[in-house]
């Protein structure tokens, strides 16, 4: 039988006393008494009043010797005697002592001597709020792969408080709960199994880590709590595709850039994380040849030049580059590439159209070439300026755009520049600017615009007369600038009459070499000079010519004797001047006149006298041919005198000519007669003479006829067509010879000689005729005769007098 008494003791602010006091009646204890004490009691504190309580006197205690007795190590209570109390002896830990056992107490005994007495003390150990909730770690690791779908559970450990009850663990709570909710499930051994469950699902991209709290509290009073901090990793899932940075990607490279020249970079981005992350580039969807200009660095991005690029051929290039990630997720980004022109094209000229020859006449403005210039170069690099050498009169015109035309810019003229070497520059405004020239050369024809010229426009040319014919005169030149056919000059002599003569009887001109040759030979007593005139032209079309006048002065030459006028030799008759006996000394017997056809020097007679009779008696005046005494005419010197009188030119060699002077000394006529038989003997020799001479005449006479019967018979045909004729009514030319000086002034000749020329067959033939002064003899030649003449002769013709004492030296 057991009674429980429960007393209510003291209730404190931290601990409630109660004091239960139950009186077991058992035989070996006397009593039991029952405390409840809260944990953690400092030492000394009160538990109970035991005496009090056991209904025992303090002194009984004392001198019962009163004791706890304690079974087990550890004594938590001691006894105070003297107050009959129970304090606290060592420090009570209720978690040490009963763990989680509830309700806690332990029991001692109390021991009393004289009679011995054994009381039973139990003691609750009341459980206070002193430990807060633990978790296992301070922190919790969780790897959580982003890809978990919500619902997901994951647990946690829970955490531990020693105390009980309400001291114990009520409630956890997990801060923050966005991603997160927390679900506590008790377990059938009351332990508290924590989750934690996704709800929201997780973006590694968004949120790499979350980091929560969970907050384990208890119920005491205060409460107390304990964390864990969870710290959370989101583990990438490859989720994510890569993406551009940029929507299109724009890069300007220089054409002609060296392969490995940096173009641009393209990046991609891919979320997500590691290998996941890990984005490749690669050049899609281009045309081959694309692909092979440009290539995409697998890593990094980097576009660099790989082949050609020029931006001729094509200005910018479109790359698609696809960026990717292992998982198959991929984006292409869009890389304009602007290719900048590089000035590397040389500008070309292109002859459209050229001639190569221009005409000399061709007015200014005549279309030489057209050309076209280009430069595939673009902007300032393509920008051409055209240009040709200044210093030739050519310009250049634009018409349209890139066509240049080269004109002329003034006459030109090949005489002075036959060619022209064009130089056309092209340079376009790159910087440094490219050039390149082209030379075309055109050669101006000719136009026959040059005359032939002459070196002088008169020629003055002497000529020894008596000159063979063909004897070459001299070699005309005229010189023409112009160019082949119109440089060709011929030589032309121009028609005119010439005392009656056609100027190609006397010259004639080699019509290819311009020499001039004598037709015949001329004769300067016939004529002196002429001038004609000579055409040189060329063969252009038409031709142009020039005239230069040529004049020939015939040189004279020493080719005729004297003639002796007077005294008149004779043959049959005989002429004798007389000197009177008495004549003085200085008595002018006669004169001798003579005239030498030649001019000049060859003209200049000298009288000399060569043979006399008596020389000591006459003398002749050197130069006037007057012969005088020279002394007193004696009875002693002889009737008949003789004297032979040489005449003679000053001509190289010199010609002369004899003239006999019969002279008589007489001072009547019938003496003279007297002694005239030494003249008959003398004709007696002169006839002898006189027949020989006929009879050669008319031998040589004969022969000459018989020839030229036959030479003109055959020719005289072609002379009629060729209408040569002289005819008789020719001008008369009277022809002066120089006259020379007369010492004495007396004697002086004043005669006239008429001469014609005619051509004939033997025109050199022509023959002259003298006539004493004041005396007229023409002689005219018909042309139709064959070389006879006839005469027209006045008195005192000497020449055909056969028998003429006349002696030619
Ligand atoms: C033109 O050029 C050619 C060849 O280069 C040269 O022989 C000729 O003399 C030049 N002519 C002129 C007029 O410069
Ligand atoms: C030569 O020709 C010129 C004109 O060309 C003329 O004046 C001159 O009289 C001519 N001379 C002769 C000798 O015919």
């Amino acid at each position: 039988m057991m009674a429980c008494l429960w007393i209510p003791a003291r209730r404190g602010r931290w601990q409630a006393l109660f004091v239960t006091l139950c009186l077991f009646e058992l035989s070996s204890v006397a009593g039991q008494a029952r405390y409840s004490v809260p944990e953690e009691q400092a030492e000394g504190s009160f538990v109970g009043n035991i005496a009090r309580d056991l209904g025992l006197d303090v002194t009984r205690l004392i001198s019962g010797k009163a004791r706890i007795i304690t079974k087990g190590s550890r004594q938590y209570v001691d006894l105070n005697r003297d107050k009959g109390s129970l304090v606290i002896k060592e420090r009570i830990d209720r978690e040490e002592l009963c763990g989680k056992t509830t309700p806690c107490s332990f029991s001692f005994e109390l021991i009393l001597e004289n009679p011995i007495q054994l009381y039973r003390v139990t003691v609750e150990v009341i459980d206070i709020n002193d430990n807060s909730p633990s978790f296992p770690k301070g922190e919790i690791h969780l790897n959580i792969v982003e890809s978990v779908t919500s619902g997901t559970r994951f647990s946690l450990e829970s955490a531990d408080d020693p105390d009980v009850g309400i001291n114990d663990i009520q409630k956890y709570v997990l801060k923050p709960s966005d991603n997160f909710k927390l679900e506590v499930q008790i377990q059938p051994d009351g332990g508290k199994f924590i989750e934690m469950v996704l709800q929201t699902p997780l973006d590694r991209e968004k949120e790499e880590t979350h980091d929560l709290v969970l907050v384990a509290s208890d119920g005491g009073e205060p409460h107390r709590s304990g964390t864990v901090r969870i710290h959370i990793t989101v583990l990438d899932a490859n989720d994510n595709a890569p993406v551009c940075s940029q929507p299109v990607y724009k890069a300007e490279v220089k054409e002609n850039s060296p392969t490995g020249t940096v173009v641009t970079s393209v990046s991609a981005i891919d979320a997500d994380k590691g290998v996941n992350g890990e984005v490749s580039y690669s050049i899609a969807n281009v045309a081959r040849e694309v692909k092979n200009i440009f290539e995409v660095n697998v890593k990094t991005g980097e576009i660099k030049v790989a082949g050609n690029l020029d931006f001729e051929k094509s200005k910018s290039f479109q790359l698609n580059v696809k960026a990717s990630d292992h998982g198959g997720h991929s984006d292409t980004c869009k890389v304009v590439i602007q290719i900048i022109d590089e000035n590397d094209n040389i500008p070309t000229i292109q002859l459209m159209s050229f001639s190569n020859s221009i005409s000399e006449d061709s007015p200014p403005g005549t279309t030489i070439a057209v050309m076209n210039v280009d430069d595939e170069d673009s902007d300032g690099n393509g920008v051409v300026k055209c240009s040709i050498n200044s210093d030739i009169p050519f310009k250049m015109e634009s018409s349209l755009t890139g066509y240049y035309t080269i004109v002329t810019e003034d006459y030109l003229d090949r005489e002075s520049i036959p060619e022209y070497n064009i130089t056309i520059t092209v340079s376009d405004q790159g910087s440094p600017p490219l050039t390149s020239s082209k030379n075309i050369n055109v050669k101006v024809s000719d136009v026959n615009d040059s005359p032939p010229r002459f070196g002088q426009s008169e020629y003055i040319k002497n000529i020894p007369e008596n000159n063979s014919p063909g004897f070459s005169v001299f070699t005309l030149s005229a010189s023409d600038s112009d160019w082949g056919q119109n440089s060709q000059v011929s030589y032309f002599l121009e028609e005119k009459e010439i005392n009656g003569a056609a100027v190609t009887s006397l010259v004639s001109v080699n019509s290819e070499n311009g020499v001039i040759h004598a037709v015949r030979s001329f004769d300067y007593e016939q004529i002196k000079w002429f001038e004609f005139n000579v055409t040189a032209r060329d063969a252009g079309s038409p031709p142009l010519s020039s005239v230069a006048t040529v004049k020939i002065l015939i040189q004279d030459q020493n080719d005729n004797p004297p003639q002796v006028l007077y005294p008149v030799q004779t043959g049959g008759s005989l002429v004798a001047e007389m000197v009177p006996r008495s004549a003085d000394v200085g008595y002018l017997v006669t004169k001798v006149v003579a005239v030498d056809v030649d001019s000049g020097q060859n003209a200049w007679l000298s009288y000399k006298l060569q043979k006399a009779t008596d020389r000591a008696l006459f003398e002749v005046g050197l130069q006037n041919g007057e012969i005088r005494t020279i002394r007193q005419v004696t009875d002693k010197d002889a009737v008949k005198q003789r004297l032979t009188v040489i005449v003679e030119d000053n001509g190289q060699p010199s010609r002369s000519a004899t003239v006999i002077v019969n002279v008589v000394v007489a001072d009547s006529f019938p003496e003279v007669l007297s002694e005239f038989t030494d003249f008959t003997q003398d004709k007696e020799y002169n006839d002898n003479l006189t027949f020989y001479l006929v009879l050669a005449l008319a031998v040589v006479s004969f022969l000459f006829i018989t020839c030229l019967v036959v030479i003109i018979s055959v020719k005289i045909y072609r002379w009629r067509q060729s209408r040569i004729m002289c005819h008789s009514n020719l001008p008369v030319i009277p022809y002066y010879p120089p006259r020379y000086s007369d010492t004495l002034g007396t004697g002086t000749l004043q005669h006239v000689y008429n001469y014609e020329v005619c051509r004939t067959t033997d025109s050199r033939k022509s023959d002259c005729k003298f006539g004493g002064a004041g005396s007229q003899n023409v002689l005219i030649m018909d042309p139709s005769s064959t070389g006879t003449m006839q005469r027209i002769q006045s008195e005192k013709s000497i020449l055909d007098e056969p028998d003429s004492p006349l002696e030619v030296s």
